[in-house]
């Protein structure tokens, strides 16, 4: 009996505690932040314009690769233009703000973290975030899209990335990227 009631303190007490050291979190109804709605697949297809020796640069280099027969090292970041079509004087929707990275030895192939920041309509102030792996040479790059903010908050998806247009003297390229995204 006495044992009993010393169990019972015991995990009287250990509620107790557990409770004081849980305040920072708590179990929340998802309706409140409206999860309980089916979830949207939203397609986007943007145009990236990267510039590095090209009239307006959008791109700089911040770390020289570790030799000059790769780009393994380099890391450059980037604010580019997102447009609606092909030109580069076509409608700015956002832009690409973030880090390529040269993450791979054997071939030109970057570490991509990047946000596409829109600025229209109702995705103005938006974003989603992209993390991934770019073969830069290879027909259709794969990256996914691992979360969002505003009305991509939530966000999970991919998208795919590949290049209309390359320039090697001024370094600029132009990138159609099809982004596919769930989110409620
Ligand atoms: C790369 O080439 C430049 C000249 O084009 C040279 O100054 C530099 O030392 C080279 N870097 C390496 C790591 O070999
Ligand atoms: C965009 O630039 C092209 C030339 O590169 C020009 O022919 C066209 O008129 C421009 N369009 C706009 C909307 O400025
Ligand atoms: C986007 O939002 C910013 C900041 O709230 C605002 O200044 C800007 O006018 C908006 N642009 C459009 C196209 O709605």
């Amino acid at each position: 009996m006495t044992n009993l009631i010393l169990i019972l303190a015991a995990q009287i007490f250990l509620l107790v505690s557990v409770a004081s050291a849980g305040d920072f979190a708590r179990t929340m109804n998802q309706k409140h932040l409206g999860l309980h709605k089916k979830e949207k697949l939203t397609h986007l297809r943007v145009y990236w314009h990267n510039s590095v020796n090209g009239p307006n640069p959008s791109a700089v280099m911040i770390q020289h690769p570790v030799s000059n027969s790769s780009t393994f090292g380099a890391i450059s970041m980037m604010d580019d233009a997102l447009t609606l079509d092909v030109p580069r004087n076509s409608t700015v929707v956002g832009h690409a703000q973030g880090i390529y990275a040269g993450a791979d030895q054997r071939e030109i192939g970057y570490l991509m973290v990047m946000n596409f920041a829109f600025n229209t309509g109702k995705y103005n102030g938006s974003t989603i975030t992209i993390v991934g792996r770019n073969i830069v040479w290879s027909k259709v790059r794969e990256m996914p899209v691992v979360g969002g903010s505003g009305i991509f908050r939530f966000a999970r998806g991919y998208v795919e990335a590949r290049t209309k247009s390359f320039h090697l003297k001024s370094m600029v390229s132009i990138v159609e990227y099809n982004c596919y995204i769930l989110h409620y």
